[in-house]
């Protein structure tokens, strides 16, 4: 995601869109850029890297006007260099966008045809040209409405027209919020980077084209027909809005699970789930021809996404995985050769041990394929092809919608692996991935019930987290999160372990959270559960929703919906993640930036 914001008014707005573009780095800072118009010409300013470079630039050229866009990049689409950073231009048109234009690829061809000359690699410079061609015998307004009836995807755009003192912004499932100032108008993703300089805020909703003037702003839809606007005061403060209402960077990261996991699926997931576009062409002869095996290398919470992959893709794919820790494969002599394909997961795309296991394997001949949430990062550079993950900046230190994220691209993979081998595309379980975001968005709504389970079992100083299957890298990465953010100790086990050792463990001060949902395993589980209350062990049990029978074996519970048990992993995780939190919360520890750990660890 990237942050976006306009100023119309009487003051000199390069402050004042720095200043707002500050606020809105959290969103994305690979690159930013500036465009204001004065006197019927628009001067662009940008850079590649942070903002301060872009402070510099404007210190030096010091442009002169009072309405004018800023945008502060979070790459999906072209490196993050400065050519590629917004604003974008054609003819007299410039503008900023943020989200993805899914079918930007025939929008571009189609304009190429019509005699546009592109010069960024981006998917939203095909916004300029497309209101340049429009404009031919059609008003601003009008070229903007023609132009917003081609695009397809997420859109929050600002645009400038040389020739009209005004901001037209329109949206569709990306973030718009209006400014009311007096004489003077604001627009942006979000409300930290206006709070300076109003409370007064109008939340736009999909499908709506503001046009802002100095002394007055309307609101349409985007066939230009007038829509009535409510004005909400707000009283918080400017860090506040950055989080949201959410007291931590990790609770916001978590509640935006439902988003991001539709923004990954957005553009890849096509046709109600008829048809898969994974953007693997790189790889797609190699993996119908060539591919035997698979290593995954990975660390931490990456890990436990690629121990989930190794279920999904020998169970969908039938093609042997072997999942390694990244700093134990370096060091492994591992036997890799041009029929095995590497894939390296990471959030950062900067983690040292899976950067150096993915340099080794592609000297030994192996392809790699890189699973990442940051554009252009050292790993997916290093790598033959990349799936990125559209989770969006992820600040809190322990991984919560990155690996979600994960999730959902491996799945994806997993079928599209499926379909290389066999010809067969799985639509049942392509369509099902549709439903995953609105399921985690009705788990989101119980976050209560785990708030009361973090206040009744805090106290405790160890916690066992137990799942089989497709459940067991959920167990590891339930106790990671628990341990990682409130220093208790936890540990993760395959329930059907508990017999050989771990078991000994078990009395009335170590709690287990035991994965117990329903499919091919219940039965098991439910004895392993019964192990443990017979130590005076007790047990919170994540069922499935409707099971009320499991709730004599357990001391408590919390239901997640009924899935296919290929997809259980989104929805087990999301109470774990919540436990993991709540229980920091309680103990008051440092939950964004937890003691000894670091967002991203570039040493060994
Ligand atoms: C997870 O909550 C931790 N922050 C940590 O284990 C992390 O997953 C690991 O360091 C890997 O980071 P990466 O995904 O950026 O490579």
């Amino acid at each position: 995601m990237c942050g976006i914001i306009g100023y119309i008014g009487d003051k000199n707005c390069s402050d004042i869109l720095l200043q707002g573009l500050s606020k809105l780095e959290y969103r994305g800072y690979d690159s930013a850029g500036i465009a204001i118009l004065n006197n019927n010409n628009i001067t662009r300013l940008k850079t590649e890297g942070k903002l301060q470079g872009l402070y510099a630039k404007v210190y030096l050229e010091k442009p002169e006007g009072t309405i004018g866009i800023g945008h502060t990049r979070w790459a999906t689409h072209g490196a993050p260099t400065t050519i590629n950073a917004h604003p974008h231009s054609a003819g007299k048109f410039t503008i900023i966008h943020n989200g993805i234009i899914e079918n930007y690829k025939e929008l571009k061809s189609y304009l190429q045809k019509e005699g546009a000359i592109f010069s960024t690699e981006t998917d939203s410079e095909i916004i300029a040209h497309l209101l340049d061609l429009n404009s031919k015998n059609l008003t601003f307004e009008e070229a903007v409405v023609k132009t917003i009836s081609k695009l397809e995807g997420a859109f929050a755009v600002l645009v400038l027209f040389e020739e009209a003192e005004k901001i037209v912004a329109f949206k569709q499932h990306s973030p718009m919020v209006i400014g009311v100032g007096s004489g003077e108008m604001f627009v942006a993703s979000d409300i930290p980077a206006l709070l300076e300089y109003t409370k007064r805020f109008i939340f736009m909703n999909d499908g709506e084209l503001a046009i802002l003037e100095k002394n007055s702003f309307n609101l349409y839809d985007f066939s230009l027909n007038s829509k009535e606007y409510k004005i909400e005061t707000l009283n918080i403060s400017p860090l506040m809005a950055e989080k949201g209402n959410y007291k931590h960077f990790m609770l916001k990261e978590i509640f935006e699970q439902n988003r991001s996991i539709s923004d990954t699926f957005r553009g890849r997931v096509l046709n109600g789930g008829e048809k898969l576009d994974l953007d693997t062409s790189e790889l797609n002869d190699f993996f119908k021809n060539s591919l035997k095996r698979v290593i995954i290398t990975a660390c931490g919470t990456s890990w436990h996404a690629g121990l989930v992959g190794k279920y999904l893709i020998e169970h969908l794919a039938r093609v042997p995985v072997e999942v390694d820790y990244a700093s134990e494969y370096r060091y492994r002599s591992p036997i890799v050769d041009e029929n095995s394909l590497i894939i390296a997961i990471s959030q950062s795309g900067e983690t040292a041990d899976t950067l150096f296991s993915i340099k080794m394997a592609k000297e030994m001949g192996a392809k790699v394929l890189s699973i990442c949430n940051v554009f252009q990062s050292s790993i997916p550079r290093s790598s033959d092809a990349v799936l990125y993950t559209y989770a969006g900046p992820e600040i809190g230190v322990a991984s919560t919608k990155a690996f979600t994220t994960q999730l959902a691209v491996i799945i994806m993979l997993a079928i599209h692996l499926k379909e290389c081998k066999t010809g067969e595309l799985d639509v049942k379980l392509l369509k099902e991935l549709l439903s995953i975001p609105e399921k985690i968005d009705g788990i989101l709504q119980n976050s209560e019930l785990i708030l009361e389970l973090a206040q009744k079992y805090h106290h405790f100083r160890d916690f066992l987290f137990l799942g089989r299957g497709l459940n067991f890298p959920i167990a590891l990465e339930g106790a990671l999160k628990l341990k990682e953010i409130s220093y208790i100790h936890a540990e993760g086990y395959p329930s059907g372990e508990m017999k050989h050792g771990p078991i000994a463990l078990v009395d009335e001060d170590m709690p287990t959270i035991i994965m117990a949902t329903k499919n091919n395993q219940y039965e098991k589980v439910l004895s392993n559960l019964q192990e443990i209350r017979a130590r005076s062990g007790k047990v919170i049990a994540i069922a499935t929703e409707g099971n009320n029978s499991i709730k004599e074996f357990c001391d408590d519970i919390f239901f997640v919906p009924e899935s296919s048990a290929l997809l259980e992993p989104f929805f087990t995780v999301i109470p774990l993640q919540l436990f993991a939190y709540y229980v920091a919360d309680i103990k008051g520890t440092d939950v964004d930036q937890p003691r000894n750990l670091a967002k991203c660890v570039t040493v060994e």
